[in-house]
């Protein structure tokens, strides 16, 4: 009989805790195309806290990191589902979407990403995704920013395609309410509390001024300032964005907490003091007075509403069209790039 510290049982052992696992939750779970929380609890058990440690490191040199974070996971789950699609580099055939207008020169943080994968890699190498991994990102990035916590659902595979015409049409700052709306239906989120919620994503983190020129100095072609705009923060942003200064200057998207995670984008918005005119939309419009705007008022009163709202529609978010099927995604070995076949 051989001793139960032999290699052989433990192997077997180790392959059986394994199996059970990838039943109950991984095999059975994705054969449905279904996400579950407890994917890595027994092919990476760490992945978590690998992905925090990582954050927390870069967090160090950049403080914007977070925020730029959960950009990149709704850059991606936006087109054609969380499948890491936003993260390739082009190859032949393949335009990447970083290229695409809402992404060159603005989408940033991919160094980072590269190195919780390599982390990962090196813990449980070919186990997680990419995907998987900006979920993580998006949650872990919240919760260091003082903002709610949430259980992120994983499992997800790497899709081996880009989409560059999707990323040209993500949500716009210049898009109109009703815009706005129609590209939130068409991800199967809802355009009340989905949209006003993961607006709020818009609590920390830059933007350029070249997104506010054209409030400030000629709305809508009038050559006037867009007259929703509070008048006290227009003089301050006029200041930081000159007529015909620097496009690419950083601002924060909110100027009273920069980079904590709270409800201070909606009591802005309150007194019109939001960034983007697709920001302050959401509250202005004449088309928001029943649907959106009573959501910005409840935020801006409850901090709690709002964390709860949002941490929900993350999840719903991060379950856009989920690929979990072998035979269309693979878990990529180095994030910029598909797999060798
Ligand atoms: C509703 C439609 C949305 C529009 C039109 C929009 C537009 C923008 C724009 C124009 C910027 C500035 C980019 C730059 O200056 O380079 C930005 C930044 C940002 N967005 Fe959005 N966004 C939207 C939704 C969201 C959502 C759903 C989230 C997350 C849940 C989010 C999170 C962020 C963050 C955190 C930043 C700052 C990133 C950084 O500092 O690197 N946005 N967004
Ligand atoms: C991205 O921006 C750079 C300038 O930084 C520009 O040269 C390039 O043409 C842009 N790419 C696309 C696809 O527009
Ligand atoms: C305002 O915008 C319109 C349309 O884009 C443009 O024709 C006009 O020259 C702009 N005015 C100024 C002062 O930039």
């Amino acid at each position: 009989m051989a001793p139960p510290s032999s290699p052989r049982v433990s192997l077997s052992g180790a392959a059986l805790l394994a199996m059970a696992c990838l039943l109950l939750h991984g095999g059975a779970a994705a054969a449905a195309g279904e996400l579950c929380a407890d994917y890595y609890d027994c092919t990476c058990p760490d992945a978590y806290k690998i992905v925090q440690g990582v954050l927390i490191e870069a967090h160090r040199s950049d403080p914007r990191i977070f925020a730029s974070l959960i950009r990149l996971h709704f850059h991606d789950c936006f087109v054609q589902g969380c499948d890491a699609s936003l993260l390739l580099d082009s190859f032949p055939g393949m335009q990447s979407e970083k290229d695409a207008r809402p992404n060159n020169n603005s989408a940033r943080g991919f160094p980072v990403v590269d190195a919780a994968k390599a982390a990962l890699e090196d813990a449980c190498p070919g186990v997680v995704s990419c995907a998987d991994i900006l979920a993580l990102a998006a949650e872990i990035s919240v919760q260091l920013s003082g903002g709610p916590g949430w259980s992120v659902l994983l499992g997800r595979l790497d899709g081996k395609t880009t989409d560059f015409n999707g990323a040209q049409n993500l949500p716009g700052p210049f898009d109109g309410l009703p815009m706005l709306k129609r590209k939130f239906r068409d991800v199967g989120l809802d355009d009340t509390t989905d949209l006003v919620a993961l607006s709020g994503g818009h609590t920390f983190g830059r933007v350029q001024c070249q997104f506010v020129t054209g409030r400030l100095y000629n709305f809508s072609n009038t050559n006037m300032p867009d007259p929703t705009l509070d008048s006290r923060y227009r003089a301050f942003l006029s200041q930081r964005c000159p007529r015909n200064g620097p496009a690419a200057s950083l601002n924060d998207l909110d100027p009273t907490t920069p980079d904590a995670f709270d409800n201070h984008y909606f009591t802005n918005l309150e007194v019109n003091r939001g960034f983007l005119q697709s920001d302050q939309e959401l509250k202005s419009d004449p088309g928001a007075l029943t649907t959106t705007a009573p959501i910005v008022d409840r935020f801006a009163s409850s901090q709690e509403a709002f964390f709860r709202s949002f941490a929900l529609s993350m999840i719903k978010m991060g379950n856009i069209q989920p690929l979990t099927d072998p035979s269309k995604g693979e878990v990529r070995a180095h994030c910029a790039r598909v797999n060798a076949s």
